[in-house]
């Protein structure tokens, strides 16, 4: 069964569908042909999924007489990059594409963003489509339009909001995904639930650990309620002017995790610890009930992933080293780090009242 989310953006011809289901991408390959002006599909991607599924895109768009010209970049975040970008848009010009042409980014995260943000930029704006091959790629980045690059002053500093015109999350490419990165796009699922569905989490409670074991049923039931939550979102809110900064849960913390060992954490390992530590950092506060973190810490364990700063790979931390990152998080206003904490499972909020020091005493607790 293919599940279709509808993500509703104004104007109206704006907004665009993601299918997901094992087979999505040969019930989509008329769809993708028909946003391909002259029968040729640029693709960017990766080495890794170009070993393992780039013959399979093309089997499926020769079917409907489209030829693919695909970029081929090396895997990982360092890729994420101003040379990667550069390249992607050349290789984009000198393949003539036109505003009306269409691009696939055929990959995880790293190609996603990157091949997004190119095609926001190239000629001011081209046509492009998602072909998610990760976990996280297909619960997450893949839907909203948030594009970007890293630099040296962190992750994600140089982007765009630039939308898809079609999503294809086709469950059969997880199949060949490593347990790690299995594990880390799993923490996407566990972010939604806890920022805005009590019922998703206590699903997840019960269907996770058999998911961990590889047992596909549920999976895409697990994709379709996390991207149902995140279009909901997003279509209140594209531009993260409000309620979009909660899909940040775990984030700020996590991108201090990310940038200060980078190669040694996924984003979303990354993403786990700072849930881990959104949570703590509430009742530690007393916003929060102790008990909605112990079943929060206990899921992520579960399901083999970090539940604080002192359990994410790449460590030992410096707390001072992390709140000096997390104060030039892209998100803070005024020099105030804005954090996503929680009133319970379910129930997520943006503040700005939690001061530095705050922030290093928790540090210093969490990373004993
Ligand atoms: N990944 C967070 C967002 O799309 O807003």
């Amino acid at each position: 069964m293919i599940h279709k989310v509808h993500i509703s953006l104004e104007p109206k011809p704006r907004s665009y569908d993601v299918l997901i289901g094992e087979g999505a991408l040969r019930v989509a390959a008329a769809q993708i042909a028909s946003l391909c002006r002259r029968k040729v599909l640029l693709v960017v991607t990766d080495e890794t999924v170009a070993g393992l599924h780039l013959a399979a895109l093309e089997t499926q768009m020769a079917t409907q007489n489209v030829k693919i010209r695909a970029l081929i970049l090396p895997p990982g975040e360092a890729t994420k990059s101003f040379g990667q970008l550069e390249k992607v848009c050349d290789f984009l010009l000198e393949q003539e594409m036109e505003r009306g042409d269409c691009l696939a980014a055929f990959g995880g995260g790293v190609v996603g963003d990157l091949a997004g943000l190119a095609s926001a930029l190239v000629k001011r704006g081209t046509g492009f489509i998602q072909i998610p091959t990760t976990l996280l790629a297909q619960v997450d980045s893949s839907v909203g339009g948030k594009t970007a690059i890293n630099t040296r002053f962190g992750k994600n500093m140089i982007g765009a909001f630039h939308q898809p015109k079609l999503v294809v999350a086709d469950l059969g490419f997880l199949q060949t995904l490593e347990a790690r990165q299995w594990r880390a796009g799993y923490a996407e699922i566990i972010k939604m639930a806890c920022l805005s569905d009590e019922r998703f989490f206590s699903w997840l409670e019960q269907a996770g650990p058999n998911l961990l074991q590889g047992s596909s049923e549920n999976l895409d039931e697990a994709i379709f309620r996390s991207v149902q939550g995140k279009a909901k979102i997003v279509a209140k809110d594209e531009l993260e002017h409000e309620v979009r900064a909660l899909l940040n849960l775990g984030h700020t913390f996590g991108h201090a995790l990310e940038a200060e060992a980078p190669g040694q954490i996924l984003h979303g390992e990354a993403v786990a610890a700072g849930i881990g530590a959104a949570f703590s950092l509430s009742v530690d506060l007393g916003l929060c009930p102790s008990a909605a973190r112990e079943r929060v810490l206990a899921h992520l364990r579960a399901m083999g992933l970090p539940a604080s700063l002192g359990e994410a790979p790449g460590g030992p931390y410096t707390p001072s080293a992390l709140v000096l990152r997390m104060q030039s998080d892209k998100k803070n206003q005024n020099g105030n780090i804005h954090l996503i904490l929680c009133r319970n499972i379910g129930d997520a909020f943006v503040t700005s009242k939690v001061s530095s020091s705050e922030l290093l005493h928790f540090m210093e607790k969490e990373l004993v």
